[in-house]
């Protein structure tokens, strides 16, 4: 039986997942190696990359440097849950995708996430705004220009929708 010192459960894309991690451990650690959601990526470990970027209560965050144990009981969504029920991609995927808005993509769901985090609670972000609020990620292949296009196309396409 786990000790009650133990983390047993976590919800994630809407899912309550059993697991059995140490509350210290990292929550990408228990992302990736316990619940084999590996779309979210270790890049730098300290917070200082962004590829690691989750939604935690809808708010981005560097998974790396959250603690399973704080994690736990609140609502966290990684990027294999970003879609909608049925398959369809979020704005922000389907603008990444139709602007390639990627070289590797080893920066690009923590891209994503951070992007959904901030459209969420700001829809209609101008670039410095969105600039701003990517600061906590990181391309190394230089293609910002075009990940800044595809979250612009991404706030018009949700725009769109919410007519
Ligand atoms: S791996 Fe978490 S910020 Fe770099
Ligand atoms: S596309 Fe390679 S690090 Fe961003």
């Amino acid at each position: 039986m786990a000790s009650a010192r133990r983390v047993t459960e976590l919800k994630v894309n809407g899912t309550t997942r059993a697991i059995d991690a140490d509350p210290e451990a990292s929550l990408l650690n228990v992302l990736r190696d316990e619940l084999d959601l590996t779309g979210t990526k270790y890049g730098c470990g300290e917070g200082k990359c962004g590829a690691c970027t989750v939604l935690i209560d809808g708010q981005p965050a560097h998974s790396c440097r959250v603690r399973v144990g704080v994690a736990s009981g609140r609502s966290i969504t990684t990027i294999e849950g970003l879609a909608g029920p049925s398959g369809t991609l979020h704005p922000v995927q389907q603008a990444f995708l139709d602007l390639e808005a990627f070289q590797c993509a080893y920066c690009t769901s923590g891209m994503i996430m951070a992007a959904a985090g901030l459209l969420a609670a700001k829809p209609d972000p101008g670039e410095a705004e969105i600039v701003d609020a990517m600061q906590g990620n990181i391309c190394r292949c230089g293609t910002h220009p075009r990940i800044v296009a595809a979250i612009r196309k991404a706030a018009v396409s949700m725009k769109e929708e919410r007519r």
